[in-house]
């Protein structure tokens, strides 16, 4: 794949780029800034006159989501399954979808599939002595007291690798997927029907669980998002103040270029994040909640270069930290915070990579919490590059790149191994 620019007709002032994280960051923000606003200058507007276009923008996406609140409407769109499988989704279903960003899949896998893979969890863990050699979070984003974990660093049960290889599975991320542009200027930017199978963790939050949630944050990247020049194409619309054409869909620019490394970093590129149910859990048990706007990144990325955010500050954004949306910049996008709707196992629930979210605080909770997260990472040279890493993980059963290092399931008895990969599997780990 070549992977060209699109060239406008008058002469744009260069911006400046670090292609690996700034050695000072404070100094390169205090850098970026200004160019960024000399390239908006140059299409003739204002930061303030575009930043506007896209307030007026969101703010009607805002009064529409607490007006649907207010009369007890459903925030989150809600697919069944069966519908996506036979394409028999509504034109209105599919607008509302791409309008909110995100979606639950109802009956995504029958519950009993869902409940046997959450017992077949357990099994692996429990036969591998998992809990008496648990020696703690192995990084502090998800940390908690006590010697249980929620989250299981573990990546190769079969009951994930059966889902992540799966056709209901493919079927998903292919509808998903095809909410998004993943062609133009005579480049494929991805493949929007062949998933990289992107090894992720496990939660099992138990019932009785004090959780206090997770902030408002966001997960695409930090300051790479500014500061690369793949990134910088990616969000040129918002660069250059033909902000009416900025796409929150358009993959353009974003499947090949470097991250930052951080803690928190995701190497693969993800069309939607998800994750899917092994429990049964209601609205009101510390479950996640979204900002369902997508345009809402726009807003994100222009916000810092207004005058009232000090010259060497983004917002708060940072390397290794998570992206924050916070009252003191974002509050307009936090009206919307939605929660998803009760979920039962065999659903599934999804976002825009680019989407702000939270997970709710909860005390004593009801029932279990119990989640497998399985994102749509599709073919493109970002996610191919990382299925080299996971392919090699996998053959070993360490833990992925992306993940520390923490390696449990190397010598685990039925670990799910190579012979047992399907087409997908083997598609998806790039040896078919
Ligand atoms: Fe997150």
């Amino acid at each position: 794949m070549t992977v060209h620019d699109v060239r406008p007709a008058v002469e744009l002032p260069a911006l400046p780029h670090w292609e690996t994280t700034p050695e000072n960051l404070k100094a390169a923000i205090a850098e970026i800034k200004p160019a960024l606003r000399a390239r908006i200058a140059a299409s003739g507007r204002t930061v303030e006159e575009i930043f506007a276009v896209l307030e007026t923008r969101i703010t009607e996406r805002v009064e529409e989501i607490e007006a649907a609140k207010t009369r007890g409407e459903e925030v989150w769109p809600v697919i069944d399954y069966a519908d996506i499988e036979a394409g028999t989704v509504s034109a209105e279903q599919l607008a509302t979808l791409r309008r909110r960003g995100c979606l639950v899949v109802r009956g995504h896998f029958p519950r009993e599939q869902a409940q046997a893979w959450d017992a077949g969890i357990v099994d692996y863990v429990e036969q591998n002595h998992f809990f008496e050699n648990y020696r703690g979070p192995g990084d502090d984003f998800f940390g908690s007291v006590g010697s249980k974990p929620e989250i299981y660093p573990i990546y190769w049960s079969a009951a994930q690798m059966e889902a992540r290889q799966s056709d209901r599975m493919a079927a998903v991320q292919g509808f998903l997927n095809a909410l998004w542009k993943s062609e133009s200027d005579g480049v494929r930017w991805f493949d929007p029907d062949r998933d990289s199978l992107y090894p992720d963790r496990i939660r099992r939050r138990p019932p009785g669980t004090n959780s206090g949630g997770l902030g408002t944050h966001l997960d695409p990247g930090t300051l790479d998002l500014w500061m690369t020049e793949a990134y910088q194409k990616a969000f040129r619309h918002l660069f250059y103040g033909t902000v009416e054409e900025y796409d929150p869909y358009d993959a353009a620019y974003r499947t090949y270029g470097p991250t930052y490394p951080g803690s928190t970093m995701c190497s693969a590129f993800r069309t939607f994040q998800g994750w899917t149910a092994l429990s049964d859990m209601d609205h009101d048990q510390g479950v996640l909640h979204t900002v369902p706007i997508p345009e809402a990144m726009g807003y994100l990325m222009l916000r810092p270069l207004l005058s009232d955010v000090p010259d060497d500050d983004m917002c708060g954004v940072t390397t290794n930290q998570v992206f924050p949306a916070s009252e003191q910049w974002h509050s307009l996008l936090l009206r919307a915070v939605s929660g998803i709707p009760d979920v039962r196992a065999g659903d599934s629930v999804w976002w825009h990579c680019d989407m702000i979210h939270s997970v709710a605080p909860v005390e004593d909770q009801k029932g279990w919490g119990n989640v497998m997260y399985i994102p749509a990472a599709p073919w493109c040279p970002r996610n191919e590059a990382y299925a080299r890493k996971v392919l090699e993980a996998f053959l070993e059963g360490s833990s992925p790149s992306d993940f520390p290092a923490e390696d449990y399931e190397r010598d685990w008895m039925d670990r799910f191994q190579r012979e047992q990969l399907n087409q997908t599997g083997r598609r998806g780990l790039g040896i078919a």
